[in-house]
């Protein structure tokens, strides 16, 4: 299935990065290194302009990692994206950050319903994992709150300074997620 394009899910609109234009192509990178985005991430590293420019230049080409920024009434809502996709097992890995420079409660539980139903009824997807940094409450909660169940956890994968931290993992299944949404 085309996963390159613009999708329509209630009142938000995900946009594949690989049709973006220059100006929401940079406000991407200026999310992304926002302290309260980077510092969540595995990597915790800065991303610089010249890298970016090459991810975004090959996300067209892009055949397991697909990432798209989100629309609602009030602009930005964040960016939702599908990882390591593999069609055979119908597995990804979810990718999610609201937008940093909005804070209405919330929010992010609105991108991730939309990438939950982007993943299991559009992408078809049987499985939905997440890989979670165990102190990142927030997330744990909202990734609860819309049906992931715990499923164990990598012990110290995550460093920080100089503290070890565990990766929470976290996943839902296509019944699960029927389940949640009709709720
Ligand atoms: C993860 C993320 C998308 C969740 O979005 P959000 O808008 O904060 O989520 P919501 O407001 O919908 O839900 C968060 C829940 O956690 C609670 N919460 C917020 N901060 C918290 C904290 N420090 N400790 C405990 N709970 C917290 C909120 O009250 C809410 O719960 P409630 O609705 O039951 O009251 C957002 O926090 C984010 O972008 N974080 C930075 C990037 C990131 O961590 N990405 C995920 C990497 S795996």
């Amino acid at each position: 299935m085309a996963m390159h394009g613009i999708y329509n899910y209630q009142d938000l609109t995900l946009k594949s990065f690989s049709v973006l234009n220059e100006i929401e192509s940079n406000f991407v990178l200026e999310m992304r290194n926002h302290p309260e985005v980077a510092s969540w991430m595995v990597g915790n590293i800065k991303i610089d302009r010249q890298s970016h420019k090459q991810f975004m230049a090959n996300q067209s080409s892009e055949t397991r990692n697909f990432n798209y920024l989100a629309y609602d009434a009030d602009g930005v809502a964040g960016v939702v994206s599908l990882h390591r996709v593999d069609r055979y097992n119908e597995i990804a890995w979810l990718g999610i950050y609201k937008n940093p420079f909005r804070s209405e409660k919330g929010l992010g539980r609105k991108i991730l319903k939309a990438i939950c139903h982007f993943a299991f009824e559009v992408a078809k997807l049987h499985t939905f994992k997440i890989e979670v940094v165990s102190n990142n409450a927030a997330a744990i909660r909202a990734y609860s709150a819309i049906g992931f169940k715990n499923e164990g956890v990598w012990r110290e994968a995550v460093k920080r300074d100089s503290d070890y931290l565990d990766l929470v993992l976290m996943g839902m299944t296509f019944s699960e997620w029927v389940g949640h949404e009709k709720k």
